[in-house]
């Protein structure tokens, strides 16, 4: 059983109340494939945002069966609440306790729906969150120097990317040469402080709902041709991009940065059963980025989630001259715009 819940076998479920506000993230280095149960193919690094963030409170008590009632944005949505059903029934073997609980949740994000902000990472961190404080009033003499971790592991089991968003600034989730490195959950990254705070300013070039999810994305790595040579390029990618950043190198980490949004954006092209999430102005607002910092070699650069919208990230020194360009030149390509920077991770709220 894993350690970080060996502790909550055998208490049994009080009354009690939990709230937390957590960031979503964009990762520099992607996860994309998994090997076995919510364990990642390779290493990745993220950075929290500070704007995009959702806001969740919940309510646990205890129940003759597993119940989970979920309002998103003050409207009941039975679809989100079966979904955390199925997860917190399937940690039924290391918590068995679980099936008599009665869940009550309130959330909002701060961020508009289909923005391209991952919904998922903050949303789940944020109840992971509140989870995991529960189980810090079911067992007061536990370790609690653990929670960020036990959080974060809570957290991957519910979606992998929203272990990430449990810590502030940077942060790296994956087996790898670091210290602190485990697939079990997310670890805090130091960096150089020039880039401590990065701008992500996000181009909404199309806001409709994705047709295919990234749990579905990440299955089709599984019997792709390329799987193990876009495994090791990640690893490569993930050991400079962390070098990069502790040495406050702009220039390499936004190289990995636009090659590894590319590269996940490759893979699903080029996918057994092929499918694209670009559109038209997502690939004349990446032309138009390349051409603006070959004339001006400013350091803006773009990254890519599993969807169309495109994360231009950049450093505050040079963020008047970058933001005209954007407003002038990539606005029109898109619905909307969103700013965003490195944010200080979730909060009790
Ligand atoms: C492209 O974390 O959403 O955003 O673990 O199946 O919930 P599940 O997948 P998810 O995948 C995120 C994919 C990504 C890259 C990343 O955030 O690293």
């Amino acid at each position: 059983m894993n350690q970080l819940l060996r502790a909550y076998k055998n208490v049994s479920p009080i009354v009690f109340e939990s709230a937390w506000e957590s960031p979503s993230n964009i990762a520099f280095v992607k996860y994309w494939g998994k090997k076995g149960h919510q364990i990642p193919a390779n290493p990745s690094l993220s950075m929290s945002l500070k704007e995009c963030c959702t806001k969740t409170k919940t309510i646990f008590s205890p129940s003759n069966e597993l119940q989970v009632n979920l309002k998103l944005e003050g409207d009941t949505n039975p679809k989100f609440a079966q979904k955390i059903r199925n997860y917190l029934a399937s940690l039924e073997s290391e918590l068995p306790w679980i099936m008599n609980l009665n869940v009550s949740i309130e959330t909002s994000n701060t961020f508009p729906h289909g923005a391209g902000i991952a919904s998922s990472a903050s949303g789940l961190s944020a109840f992971a969150l509140t989870f995991a404080d529960y189980l810090k009033a079911l067992n007061p003499n536990d370790d609690h120097s653990l929670f960020f971790k036990r959080a974060s592991h809570l957290a991957r089991l519910a979606s992998g990317s929203a272990c990430r968003s449990v810590f502030g600034g940077f942060s790296t989730w994956g087996a790898s040469d670091l210290p602190e490195a485990t697939d079990l959950y997310a670890s805090p990254l130091e960096v150089h402080p020039d880039l401590r705070f990065l701008h992500d300013t996000v181009l909404v070039v199309n806001g409709t709902e994705k047709n295919i999810s990234s749990t579905d994305g990440h299955g089709r790595m599984s019997d792709h041709f390329f799987a193990e040579a876009r495994f090791s390029q990640a690893k490569v990618h993930f050991t400079i991009c962390v070098q990069a950043l502790k040495a406050g190198d702009i220039e390499s980490v936004g190289k990995i940065l636009e090659s590894e949004a590319l590269s996940l954006h490759a893979m699903m092209l080029t996918s057994p059963s092929a499918y694209t999430l670009l559109k038209p102005n997502t690939l004349l607002a990446i032309e138009a980025i390349w051409r603006f910092r070959r004339e001006t070699k400013l350091p803006l650069y773009f990254t890519l989630d599993a969807g169309p919208n495109l994360h231009l990230i950049y450093p505050g020194h040079e963020k008047k001259q970058i933001e005209l360009f954007i407003h002038h030149t990539l606005s029109p390509m898109c619905e909307k715009i969103l700013y965003d920077v490195t944010g200080d991770g979730p909060k009790p709220c």
